[in-house]
């Protein structure tokens, strides 16, 4: 089978995608790659200056459809809710939701505006809260789909349920691959509610390998051992815009499933083209995938009333 290529995209004329953290890295690619398909996207940012910056860009290079600049800030849940508002209230079905804000390996425990940890908060608990507050723009639309951004570092990750927010002790890469967990776990439970729901929505999960971005760089540090890993990180990783490849082929590939996970074909899935990769057997208990969504549900006060039996 040929693999998998960005000019085999389909035409996004007339659908509506949101891309949270879409002002660099395989975020800001993949609002490149849709808008220049015909879909209208909004880079949903928590900073207005580089939103805009990202979005000029993309207008500069035609064929760009519409681009907007929405701010939010995935890690406030007081942001992610008039976000969603504001989104609701223009009525719009929404097509695609990619919920790939990040960050990493913050070297201190820092807390999000309503007391989670950092990581955990932005990556899994904004993401969670976000996507059941837009689940009603979802629903309505058929072939709609959530694709949500985990990482090979889920491998090495573990649901701390008894200190999900790191009060009792806090390593920076341990809560890292607690929350790409997190996001698997939530995509693939995700999945099974949806389809028990016999819902027109798809929850689809993907990871970009090892890409050269903010995040990574900047989780190098600037000591000498950082800066001679970000000389060599090149070598070994693939760009941004590779990166951005897997999630592109989740949000539009008539191939993608509603529950598959999809990342690079490379050794260890590091680079490459995008096929369907497989979770750790801990990430597809479903068992943890409930639990994580009722602690989830309770933590945020977002419901996914639709979809809970
Ligand atoms: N690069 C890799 O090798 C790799 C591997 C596995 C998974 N990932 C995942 O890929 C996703 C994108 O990361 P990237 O590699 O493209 O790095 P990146 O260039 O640093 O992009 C991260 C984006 O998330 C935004 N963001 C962070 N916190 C936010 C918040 N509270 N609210 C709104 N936006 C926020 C950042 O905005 P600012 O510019 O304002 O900080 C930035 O636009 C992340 O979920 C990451 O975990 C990356």
């Amino acid at each position: 089978m040929s693999k998998w290529r960005p000019q085999q995209i389909p035409t996004q004329q007339g659908r509506l995608a949101i891309i949270t953290g879409a002002n660099s890295g395989i975020g800001y690619q993949a609002a490149r790659y849709l808008s220049r398909a015909g879909a209208t996207v909004i880079l949903a940012c928590r900073n207005r200056e580089k939103g805009e910056a990202a979005r000029v860009q993309i207008a500069a290079s035609p064929p760009a459809a519409n681009v907007e600049v929405h701010l939010l800030d995935v890690a406030d849940l007081e942001s992610v809710r008039r976000f969603a508002n504001e989104f609701l209230n223009e009525g719009k079905p929404l097509d695609l939701l990619i919920n790939n804000a990040g960050v990493m390996a913050i070297p201190e425990r820092r807390t999000t505006p309503q007391g989670f940890e950092m990581q955990f908060g932005t990556n899994h608990l904004g993401h969670f809260a976000l996507t059941g507050l837009l689940l009603p723009a979802l629903l309505r639309q058929p072939n709609s789909r959530v694709v949500t951004v985990a990482s090979i570092a889920h491998k090495g990750g573990k649901l701390n349920f008894d200190d999900l927010n790191a009060e009792r002790g806090y390593d920076p890469r341990g809560a890292y691959q607690q929350s790409k967990l997190a996001n698997l776990v939530f995509g693939l439970e995700f999945d099974r509610r949806l389809r028990a729901r016999s819902a027109q929505t798809a929850s689809v999960i993907a990871h970009p390998g090892v890409a050269v971005t903010n995040i990574v760089s900047n989780g190098m540090g600037t000591g000498l051992k950082g800066r001679i890993a970000n000389a060599l990180l090149p070598l070994v990783a693939q760009s941004d815009i590779r990166g951005s490849w897997p999630l592109l082929y989740a949000a539009t590939s008539p191939e993608a499933h509603g529950g598959g996970y999809y990342g690079p074909d490379g050794i260890a899935e590091i680079k490459g083209t995008p096929v369907e990769v497989k979770p750790k057997p801990h990430a597809v208990d479903p068992a943890a995938g409930k639990r994580l969504w009722d602690i989830s549900e309770r933590l945020t006060g977002v419901r996914y009333d639709a979809l809970n039996s």
